[in-house]
């Protein structure tokens, strides 16, 4: 047979044995990356990368500042916080412990896009969909959450769920809630980190979270590492930037008509009827 005739019938496949055995034998957690396994899986967790006080800090900032003009939830996001410039948890962008991990990566020429909370409590303990987040973000497709917990976060209290070695799909060509589709048998990590440890996932990683049936604090301050040459780096954290291509429009002044507005566009339109027929 001819090596470039592809005769495939299933419509989707994975390496599911090779994918099984490195999940069980535990190689994507360690206190040193290894990017072979990253590669792979499009996740690794890296044990006490950060010291206990240097956590102990940001939790109490954040729970001292939460709600306040700095640190104010997104309505209508199930679990997004912002970060203002002034807050201190902007802060974590200079920590050496945040830069040497970020070291890690692109050649130690290192930025980040945004930086934000994502939490679950007993305010917002609602589930999230299987998604990946490429499809939501402005760059290419090369770049990474890191997952700070400021508390210990984990399934029962609402904690990321992730399907290893999706990004290896790509970006999937829409943005949204993704089918059942994987493989019968396909792994997934329920993940249990702790303060001091870091969550590295791939941003094409297709990802969910269950409710938080615990009601307790799941926090995680995510830093968004990429190239520092990325037009949309706002934040150097390694490195020296070299480029003369700069982005930093939002979608909204990107775009005069996108499926976004035009879907917004359209329930405007909904609710506006809905009121004249009342
Ligand atoms: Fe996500």
């Amino acid at each position: 047979m001819s090596n470039y005739l592809v005769c495939v019938s299933e419509k989707i496949s994975a390496p599911i044995e090779k994918l099984k055995a490195i999940i069980e034998s535990k190689r994507y957690i360690a206190e040193s990356l290894d990017h072979q396994v990253l590669a792979f899986l499009g996740m690794f967790v890296l044990k006490n990368a950060f010291r206990p006080e240097t956590i102990a800090r940001y939790a109490a900032s954040y729970f001292e500042h939460l709600g306040g003009p700095g640190l104010e939830k997104t309505p209508f996001h199930v679990t997004e916080v912002k970060i203002k410039h002034e807050n201190p948890l902007h802060d974590i962008l200079a920590e050496p412990e945040l830069r040497s991990i970020a070291g890690n990566f692109f050649g130690g020429n290192v930025g980040a896009d945004f930086i934000r909370v994502v939490k679950k409590d007993k305010k917002n303990f609602l589930s999230v969909f299987l998604h990946q987040d490429t499809c939501y973000q402005i760059g290419s497709f090369q770049r990474y959450s890191l997952f700070i917990p400021l508390t210990h976060c984990h399934y029962a209290n609402g904690g990321l769920v992730l399907y290893p070695g999706t990004h290896n799909y790509g970006y999937l060509g829409d943005a949204g809630e993704i089918s059942n589709v994987l493989p019968a048998g396909y792994p997934k990590v329920e993940t249990n980190t702790r303060p001091g440890d870091v969550l590295i996932m791939h941003s094409g990683t297709w990802h969910e979270s269950p409710e938080n049936g615990e009601l307790t604090d799941r926090v995680y301050l995510e830093v968004h590492i990429q190239d520092i040459n990325e037009p949309t780096t706002k934040f150097v954290i390694g490195g020296q930037r070299q480029t003369e291509w700069l982005l930093h429009l939002t979608e909204n002044e990107l775009f005069v008509n996108s499926r976004t507005q035009r879907i917004k566009r359209l329930y405007d339109e909904v609710d506006k009827l809905k009121g004249a027929a009342v």
